[in-house]
């Protein structure tokens, strides 16, 4: 073999081998597990991991999750507290990445039963982590709160703001954010905590909505005063002599899927190498309880049955966080604004049964 035949020799073996896939390649596992995938954000995640390209697994326990919302892709019921049941479901699928969402989120349970919380929040996700060690799972996005700061001492707020959580459901958040810090540390695991403001709006097109029970979040329970007219309970406005515009709390409220699109970017973010970290996803600015009301109005033409009552112990004035470390770090920024959140909730509520 002369030297020019051999290098078209070597050159002709190279091309028959296969590039080093990158991460987008779709013959890869793109396999995520979402614990809480039957609850009203996890279904709208699994919705859009499967719009997006991904496969979602759910693990749900049902302690409060709906199985009709379980329809892009497989189901593994089992609990959080069985840590053998999240061993062979990590075992059997294999995913690179776990979306945490299961918990309980009844701020005022956890006050009269703290216990039922840290059970559930934080030995579930003893648990969890266990098991994607052992499995050697590397990477976790998990819905932290809001309720991480307690009472805000300034707004908006931003993730340099003091935590120190006023109820035991914000401290089961703040001490697994901790936990996840400690995990980097030791075992190189990589997480995302997303702070969430208020969840609100639906897909109403999917036929995904949000649906608590007992519901405690102002848009169901204005949607639902609203549609239901005289039968439906008016709606409880908790104070009126707040400092803000118009005496009543506000609150930032984020599109369901704006939120779920945080978790995919905050996937890629991890993939691309970068560090674990906590950030905020709020919309920047907030609408308060009396606004939410006249937009009701004002987009639907119905009136919101609704009674003053007094205060809640533990209800900030303002709820309101910036965005631009999500967009720095994450390159995520909300799209849906106030009026899209309101309309798809509208719609969604319409075709509950
Ligand atoms: N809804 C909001 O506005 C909001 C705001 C901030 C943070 N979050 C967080 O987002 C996550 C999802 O909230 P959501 O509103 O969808 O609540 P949800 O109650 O609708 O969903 C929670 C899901 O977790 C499941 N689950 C609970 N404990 C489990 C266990 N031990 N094992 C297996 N499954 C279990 C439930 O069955 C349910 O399907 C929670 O972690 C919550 O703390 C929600």
């Amino acid at each position: 073999m002369n030297i020019t035949f051999r290098w078209l020799f070597v050159l002709s073996f190279c091309m028959t081998l296969k590039p080093i896939q990158s991460q987008e390649d779709p013959s890869m596992n793109l396999r995520i597990l979402v614990t809480g995938g039957a609850g009203y954000i996890g279904s709208h995640v699994c919705y859009y991991l499967k719009e997006q390209g991904f496969e979602p697994v759910t693990f749900d326990n049902f302690s409060t999750g709906h199985r009709e919302a379980v329809r892009f892709g497989s189901l593994v019921e089992g609990d959080l507290l069985n840590p053998e049941h999240i061993n062979q479901a990590i075992q059997k699928y294999n995913p690179i990445a776990v979306m945490h969402l299961a918990s309980f989120i009844q701020v005022g349970e956890s006050v009269k039963d703290p216990l039922k919380y840290y059970q559930n929040n934080n030995v579930g996700m003893i648990n969890l982590l266990n098991a994607m060690k052992n499995h050697h799972v590397p990477y976790m996005i998990f819905s932290s709160s809001a309720a991480v700061y307690g009472n805000p001492t300034y707004t908006p707020l931003d993730e340099d703001h003091p935590c120190y959580p006023i109820n035991p459901y914000g401290q089961t958040k703040w001490m697994i954010e901790q936990m996840l810090k400690d995990c980097d540390k030791a075992y190189g695991l990589k997480s995302v905590s997303l702070r969430y403001f208020n969840a609100a709006g639906a897909a109403p097109e999917q036929n995904l909505g949000e649906a608590h029970e007992p519901e405690s979040h102002l848009i169901p329970l204005m949607i639902k005063a609203a549609q239901k007219g005289d039968a439906g309970k008016p709606l409880k406005i908790f104070g009126r002599d707040y400092s803000t515009r118009d005496g009543t709390c506000l609150r930032d409220y984020i599109h369901i899927l704006d939120l779920a699109d945080a978790h995919l970017k905050a996937l890629s973010y991890l993939r691309g190498g970068g560090e674990t970290l906590s950030v905020n996803l709020g919309s920047g600015h907030g609408t308060t309880n009396f606004e939410m009301i006249q937009k009701i109005k004002e987009l639907f033409g119905v009136d919101v049955p609704f009674e003053y009552a007094d205060r809640r112990e533990g209800d900030p004035a303002v709820l309101v966080s910036t965005y631009e470390k999500a967009e720095k770090v994450l390159g995520w920024t909300p799209q849906r604004p106030i009026e899209t959140v309101l309309t798809d909730a509208w719609k969604w509520h319409q075709t509950e049964k």
